[in-house]
């Protein structure tokens, strides 16, 4: 029987864009042919809010995007494996900014880790207890990406956190851009957002949209590997 992949997004910090990931990776997972279920973790349930205008829902939900349902940790954890196995090549889990004992679970529960981060020197050090924590629970690091990469300050940065990280830096950089928020108001993952404004697929403005979209590739070929 095919095993559904399971890939949990987790900074113990806050606000450096686990959510953002899981929406936007989504969206490129479905693109691909891959059948996604979004689980919120977090309390915040802002994926929920996200996905779905009306604050009410049950079980698992069916997104506007053909191959992304959604649900809760909580509901989640009442499916059975075989339905989950059936239904879906992906799980996504946003994760709280938090390490508490569920969160430590679900560490645990997942195949594999990705840890989005912002550059700077209280981010470096706190990936070190992130990283120590997902190895103490025996899930694999996937790997390390930087979130709202700005050149015109972080170009030494990133070569500071290549060194110290090494491999388990990815490559894929997601760059700052205004047009997050701009589509998460629209309630749009960001290259929803641009096809529905009409936006021509080249210039600066898709670089975020290329950035997530390589990120998904390179997560899918070594989840795939
Ligand atoms: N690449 C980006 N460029 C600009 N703003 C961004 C980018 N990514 C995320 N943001 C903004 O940063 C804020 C935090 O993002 P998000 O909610 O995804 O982070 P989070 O890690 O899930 O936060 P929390 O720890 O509260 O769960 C949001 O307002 C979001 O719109
Ligand atoms: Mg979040």
């Amino acid at each position: 029987m095919k095993t559904t992949k399971k890939i949990g997004i987790f900074n113990n910090k806050g606000g450096v864009a686990k959510t953002t990931s899981i929406i936007n990776l989504a969206y490129a997972f479905s693109k691909n042919g891959k059948r996604t279920l979004v689980v919120d973790c977090d309390n915040q349930e802002n994926c929920f809010s996200f996905f779905f205008s009306d604050q009410s829902g049950n079980g698992i939900l069916d997104t506007e995007y053909e191959g992304i349902k959604h649900t809760t940790w909580q509901r989640y954890t009442s499916l059975d494996v075989a339905t989950c196995n059936n239904d879906f090549d992906y799980i996504l889990f946003d994760l709280p900014p938090a390490l508490s004992d569920d969160v430590k679970l679900i560490i645990k529960h997942v195949d594999t880790v990705y840890v989005p981060t912002m550059l700077g020197e209280f981010e470096i050090q706190g990936l070190k207890k992130v990283t120590d924590e997902i190895n103490n629970q025996g899930t694999k690091l996937g790997g390390i990406f930087v979130t709202m990469y700005q050149a015109k300050n972080d170009k030494e940065l990133i070569e500071q956190f290549r060194e110290v990280l090494q491999n388990r830096l990815m490559n894929s950089v997601i760059p700052y851009s205004t047009t997050v928020r701009e589509s998460q108001k629209a309630g749009l993952p960001i290259e929803a957002y641009f096809i529905e404004r009409n936006v021509p697929p080249i210039g600066t403005a898709w670089k975020i949209v290329n950035a997530y979209n390589s990120l998904a590739d390179e997560i899918l070929r070594e989840v795939e590997a």
